[in-house]
């Protein structure tokens, strides 16, 4: 039998309070109590890279973390990203080159680009192939989603 684990953390900038089954998965979590349904959930067994999320400024797959692992946690999921504008440039260059076509893997893709783009990384084709190999992408054969990465690079350090 489960047992139920209290768990405090802060979700998108707000205070969350929960009593989650302690096999509860984290992006299970936040999509089924929290109603935070932009990350996804494809392979549940951290490959697909669908269910990225952002936790104490790490990239994170959610499938991968319990949700009683996040008890005093900062988590930011791609709604945080999107209403904060840290994924504007992103989201918009995104859209400028094409960058999804049915967008399941979208939010994991803008989200493990984020911490590509936060931590430095250079426009360079091949590094952001690297970093983002984690992120399965079905429809859009990965050029233009690095296209839009390196857009969003080169603007702002020009
Ligand atoms: Fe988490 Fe695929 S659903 S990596
Ligand atoms: Fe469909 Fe990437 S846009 S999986």
């Amino acid at each position: 039998m489960s047992r139920s684990i209290d768990i405090q953390l802060r979700v998108n900038g707000e205070a969350v309070k929960a009593t989650v089954p302690s096999r509860l998965n984290l992006v299970d979590f936040l999509r089924g109590d929290l109603s935070l349904t932009g990350s996804h959930v494809g392979c549940e067994h951290g490959v697909c890279g669908a269910c990225t999320i952002i936790v104490d400024g790490n990239t994170v797959r959610g499938c991968l973390m319990l949700a009683a692992q996040a008890n005093g946690t900062e988590i930011t999921t791609i709604e945080g990203l999107a209403d904060s504008g840290q994924s504007a440039a992103l989201q918009a260059a995104f859209t400028n080159r094409n960058a999804l076509q049915c967008g399941f893997c979208t939010p994991g893709m803008l989200a493990s680009a984020l911490g590509y783009i936060d931590a430095g990384g250079a426009a360079d084709r091949d590094a952001i192939r690297k970093h983002i190999s984690g992120n399965y992408c079905r429809c859009t054969g990965y050029q233009s989603i690095v296209d839009a990465i390196c857009d969003v690079i080169e603007e702002s350090r020009t």
